[in-house]
């Protein structure tokens, strides 16, 4: 079945000046990665991407957005006409209570910054999930494991993909990934280190998977 997939990939910035800003490191390449993976699969793909430096992957639609404010916007916006919402950016949790329009000068500039909490993206869309599938990454420093499954529950997640990012070759500028698929009905599936456009496939087809059951069960 042809579906409508959202996927948000890449970092957020938020700018305390014009040209400064609070990040990290996701270089957008899991995200990217199955965009075209769910376009090779005859999908319809919306890719909202925060700031990287990535081509466009053939027959997607970009939506470029810099700060986590502005991603939840365009996931709002989008979301409308989307059947699955794949939420691999790395969303900055905190932004700054001061956005200064010309470059602060380090002599009159604070040494402390004062931060104000970013809106959660699931969270905020979590009431217009209805029969979408809506899919988390969890990237931790260490077994990710009891971390994914508390954000699958918190966030209300029909999956989530646990990584630890920590590994160079399953970190966020790496070409591989080694990932553990949590499902919200229990079923947990370590895949070993692979390509992320394989991983990508993977999560694809876990989504086709269990779209075809829902389809069933109705
Ligand atoms: N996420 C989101 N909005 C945010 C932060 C994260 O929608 N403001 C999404 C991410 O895209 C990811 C999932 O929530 O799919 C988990 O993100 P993560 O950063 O691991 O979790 P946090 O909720 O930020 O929790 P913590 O900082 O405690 O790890």
């Amino acid at each position: 079945m042809r579906m409508h997939f959202l996927v948000t990939a890449g970092p957020t910035r938020e700018h305390l000046d014009p040209i400064r800003f609070i990040s990290n490191c996701s270089t957008g390449k899991m995200g990217f990665a199955l965009a075209e993976a769910a376009v090779a699969r005859g999908h319809d793909v919306t890719l909202v991407a925060g700031p990287v430096a990535l081509p466009t992957p053939a027959g997607v639609t970009r939506v470029d957005v810099v700060s986590a404010c502005e991603m939840l916007a365009a996931v709002q916006r989008h979301l409308v006409v989307a059947d699955v919402l794949i939420m691999s950016a790395a969303v900055a949790d905190w932004r700054p209570l001061v956005v200064s329009g010309s470059k602060l000068k380090k002599r009159t500039m604070p040494p402390v910054l004062e931060l104000i909490p970013n809106p959660d993206i699931l969270g905020a869309v979590a009431p217009l999930k209805g029969a979408r599938i809506f899919v988390g990454f969890a990237a931790e420093t260490g077994d990710p494991l009891p971390e994914a499954r508390r954000k699958l529950v918190d966030k209300g997640l029909d999956l989530i993909v646990a990584n630890d990012v920590s590994q160079p070759d399953a970190g966020f500028a790496a070409d591989t990934n080694r990932v553990t698929l949590l499902g919200s009905d229990g079923a947990t599936e370590t895949l070993p280190l692979m390509r992320k456009a394989e991983v990508a496939a993977r999560i694809v087809a876990w989504v086709e998977a269990r779209c075809a059951l829902y389809l069933q069960d109705r």
